[in-house]
């Protein structure tokens, strides 16, 4: 079939989605195709109104904002909380909404990170996000312990991908905390959260898992798979705004273990403001609290939120996977000639929410598809990273960026461009 013709069947698709309409909630630019929602995802609307309104609360109630606003803000963590629990499988009282990806994992290795005897490392794994190594390394040096030795990262085979069995075979009895992404930054491949999970337990060791890739854009079951704690932000497929306010789950069974970093927000609600010097944390998740919430930055949220409450994360995902395929099967009829490589796990089962293209020119690729204004990630040193997102993208949008991509490559526009990242990429 000629690409000409794909674009009606793209057309075709988009009539028949039942999320099309969700497409008009959110901010999109005239003229421009949005695929970076796995890096930041668009506002919308609603997530604009609870904004306003929170500002609102604070330019009419001043402090009583916190008992008395249109969302008040002292349980408001509480409530994002209650929005974010289907969304990875917890009940809300294994939830909270607080820190950020970083701060959170710091908090939870703090707390369940206990070297005993000759268990005394961090299995981690060699493709994760940089961030999560230097926090790691940092919690092993803060035990005294030098992370050259302590800091175990199974490796890939292929530079792309993890193979489950390595990191099985890397659960030694030396090894006393696991720390892995649910789906990787580069390639999308989801990690096998219940074996991993199974595996370490079966082993003695405790388990946490990093759902930035993963959470608002597949289902999960941390509770049902046993999983002791996760941790996410929430302004990638959530939607939430730049540097939102982060998220964490831990396990029902771990309730009652004291944090490893306490403030006064971990309290229980009602003791909080007793002004005890003696901390009475939380019977739940929200123990790992730890300051006062940042209430501009979980405002959106809430807008943000609702709108995975009304569609369900299991038509997100279904909608996902169906749009990523089609990507897949045009680069595959159009791109591989121009030297692509598909980077990403074929499998839906193994394929997170975007597409990883390979190529030697992809930085300058970026720059091209900039300039059409499609708007990509780059990851060095190879990637183009493509997040088609349910709730925003059309089948038409990824028809359309496969064909600008065909006539970059054909009239090599990328050559206008050197092949090196910006600042951010
Ligand atoms: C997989 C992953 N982990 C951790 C982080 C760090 O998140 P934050 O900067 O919110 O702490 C990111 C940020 O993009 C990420 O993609």
């Amino acid at each position: 079939m000629p690409l000409t013709a794909k674009r009606e069947e793209a057309i075709e698709r988009d009539e028949q989605d039942r999320l099309a309409p969700y497409r008009n909630e959110f901010y999109l630019q005239e003229g421009s195709i949005y695929m970076d929602g796995n890096s930041l995802g668009l506002l919308s609307k609603r997530a604009e109104a609870t904004l306003l309104e929170s500002l609102a609360d604070w330019r009419e109630l001043g402090i009583d904002g916190w008992m008395k606003g249109r969302h008040p803000w002292f349980e408001l963590s509480e409530k994002l909380a209650a929005l974010n629990a289907p969304l990875v499988g917890g009940s809300a009282d294994e939830v909270m909404v607080t820190g950020s990806t970083t701060v959170n994992l710091h908090q939870l290795v703090a707390t369940f990170f206990a070297p005993s005897g000759q268990r005394t490392k961090i299995l981690a794994d060699s493709l994760t996000f940089p961030s999560d190594i230097y926090a790691l390394q940092s919690q092993l040096r803060l035990r005294g312990l030098d992370p050259a030795e302590h800091l175990v990262q199974a490796e890939s085979r292929d530079g792309r991908f993890l193979d489950e069995a390595d990191i099985i075979a890397a659960m030694t009895e030396e090894i006393a905390l696991i720390v892995l992404p649910t789906v990787l930054y580069r390639s999308g491949q989801i990690l096998d959260m219940e074996r991993l999970t199974r595996e370490a337990h079966a082993r003695g060791i405790l388990i946490g898992f990093d759902g930035c890739h993963s959470v608002g854009a597949i289902p999960h079951a941390f509770h049902d798979w046993g999983v002791d704690f996760a941790y996410w932000c929430n302004y990638k497929h959530l939607n939430g705004g730049p540097g939102t306010v982060g998220g964490l789950f831990v396990h029902e069974r771990h309730f009652g273990t004291l944090p490893g970093l306490t403030g006064w927000f971990g309290s229980r609600k009602d003791k909080q403001f007793d002004m005890d010097h003696t901390m009475t944390p939380a019977e739940n998740a929200g123990a790992f609290q730890i300051g006062t919430p940042h209430v501009l930055s979980l405002a959106p949220q809430i807008g943000a939120l609702e709108l995975f409450a009304e569609v369900g994360i299991e038509a997100v995902r279904t909608k996902s996977l169906a749009l990523t395929d089609y990507m897949m099967t045009l680069v595959d009829q159009e791109l591989t000639p121009y030297g692509f490589v598909i980077g990403n796990p074929r499998d839906d089962k193994r394929r997170g929410a975007h597409l990883s293209l390979e190529h030697p020119e992809a930085a300058r690729i970026c720059k091209a598809l900039k300039a059409h204004h499609v708007i990509p990630d780059f990851r060095a040193p190879n990637i183009v990273r493509l997040a088609p997102v349910a709730l925003y993208n059309k089948f038409e949008d990824v028809y359309e960026v496969v064909s600008i991509l065909k006539t970059i490559m054909d009239e090599k526009q990328y050559e206008q461009f050197k092949n090196e990242r910006e600042v951010v990429a």
